[in-house]
């Protein structure tokens, strides 16, 4: 945990901003894999977590507001705990070290809720997420489970967004030490991508390295020599020479916090013309949307320039056309990049995404764009200066998408599909780093993990 004035000055701040009732953060539980006591790794809540740091299952936590009272409702460790899992504290030593000098058995929460909205006190609460604390929360406010998440408390979530998205020294700190593991996990992934591997002993070692220094995955790996499929969840394809595998993966810090990378592999230590010519394109606009990052741009024109230079690097190549500015507007580049430029990115590698994207990404005035490739921009509006966010240009050629396009003529204005029927079993390619915003423009968290094609070839090389 960090010193437990972290967490006091972090609730202190959001009494302010919330300036009246109750604030109920609910933490999560275990969850069962196939029957209840075979669990997956506990993941706590990342705002209770922020809030208070405490990385226990079973607890809630109530802030009174008005009073400036707070209280942790959680369960000592009972006998079968310390016999299964080993001695733990009790739950107010652990506490105390969140700064919190009350607690309270789970059991007495309904009642407390209850009282209080007796009262005329309002509660106030997060979306919920996960099934099990939908269920919580509707019989701890006595409501439908169907409607928990209609009764969330607007002025709470926009408090903890603007908080959590400012990340302090001592989360940099976090994010820069999950960092190193992914500078290992990457370059063990280059070292180990030769001919006649499987994706599942990549992905296998980078999991292991990860656990091995005391992390974990901030979200499962991608790994994949099929990389045009965005989020590909599986690891079975032999890897041979000629093949570029596309690694997108992060460690979670001790304390949580995500890194989140990406850099795609040659099999074998050298690329092909081709695959150079396209990773060349996806590597400019990578480092030009990392230059052009500083307070007050909006991310939005961070996704516009890179699609832009993704689009005029395919002209070069011949296969987009027109003006690439025009074919931005008109989504050409979305045959070829349909996700969004980047995230933000913290406590969860999507930071906050559970509390609703457009809280964080977007304001009143500027709304999510719901056109294809568009509409998956996490993050819209203005940065300021403690964001960290994600910068991940990428080119995919999904054969599927190449079909249905071609077949309605979309675009064609600006796309040349004579020469992107050449490229349908190219694969994908994208790059990613961790940046954060500073006061006068943005710095590379972390080492610089190999990225130019001379980097990459060398280290896949060795
Ligand atoms: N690293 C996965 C993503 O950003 O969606
Ligand atoms: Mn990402």
């Amino acid at each position: 945990m960090f010193p437990a004035e972290v967490y006091v000055n972090r609730r202190k701040r959001l009494r302010t901003q919330v300036q009246s009732g109750l604030i109920l953060l609910l933490g999560n539980s275990q969850s069962p894999m196939n029957y209840r006591l075979n669990q997956y790794p506990f993941r706590q809540d990342s705002s209770l977590l922020y809030f208070f740091g405490l990385d226990l299952p079973d607890l809630a936590a109530v802030i009174d507001v008005d009073k400036g009272a707070e209280c942790i409702f959680g369960d000592d460790p009972a006998a079968d705990d310390v016999i299964w899992s080993g001695p733990q504290p009790p739950l107010s030593q652990t506490c105390q070290m969140a700064g919190v000098s009350q607690t309270l058995p789970l059991e007495r929460l309904q009642t407390v809720l209850a009282n209080a909205a007796q009262n005329g006190r309002n509660i106030r609460y997060l979306p919920q997420y996960r099934p099990e604390n939908i269920l919580k929360m509707a019989r701890l406010l006595e409501v439908a489970p169907t409607v928990v998440n209609d009764g969330t408390c607007e002025r709470l979530i926009r408090a903890v967004v603007a908080q959590r998205s400012v990340k302090a020294k001592e989360e940099i700190e976090q994010i820069e030490a999950a960092l190193d593991v992914s500078y290992e996990m990457h370059t063990l992934a280059m070292k180990l991508s030769k001919p006649g591997t499987y994706e599942k002993e990549i992905a296998g070692a980078i999991e292991g390295l990860a656990l091995s220094r005391g992390c974990r995955l901030a979200f499962p790996a991608i790994f994949s020599i099929h990389g045009e499929t965005l989020h590909n969840p599986h690891h079975e394809n032999l890897m041979k020479a000629g093949d570029i595998a596309v690694n997108d993966s992060g460690a979670e810090s001790p304390l949580r916090y995500a890194s989140d990378i990406t850099r795609t592999i040659p099999v074998g230590g050298k690329f092909s013309q081709r695959q150079k010519e396209i990773y060349t394109i996806v590597l400019n606009a990578h480092e030009t949307a990392i230059d052009a990052v500083k307070p007050g741009v909006e991310f939005r024109d961070i996704h516009r320039l890179a699609s832009r230079m993704l689009l005029s690097g395919l002209k070069d190549l011949g296969l987009a056309r027109g003006d690439p500015e025009q074919g931005v507007e008109a989504g050409a580049h979305t045959l070829f990049f349909q996700c969004g430029v980047g995230h933000m990115m913290g406590l969860d590698v999507h930071d906050m995404e559970a509390l609703g994207e457009d809280y964080v990404g977007y304001t009143d005035a500027i709304r999510r764009n719901p056109a294809f490739g568009f509409k998956s921009l996490r993050l819209a509006k203005a940065v300021e200066p403690g964001f960290v966010v994600t910068v991940e240009p990428g080119i995919y050629f999904i054969p599927e998408l190449i079909d249905r396009w071609k077949a309605g003529q979309k675009c064609s204005e600006y796309i040349n599909y004579d020469m992107v029927e050449k490229y349908r079993d190219f694969g994908g390619v994208r790059i990613e780093d961790d940046i954060l915003v500073t006061a006068d423009g943005c710095r590379l968290l972390g080492a610089e993990i190999p990225k130019s094609i001379d980097q990459v070839e060398h280290m896949s090389s060795a």
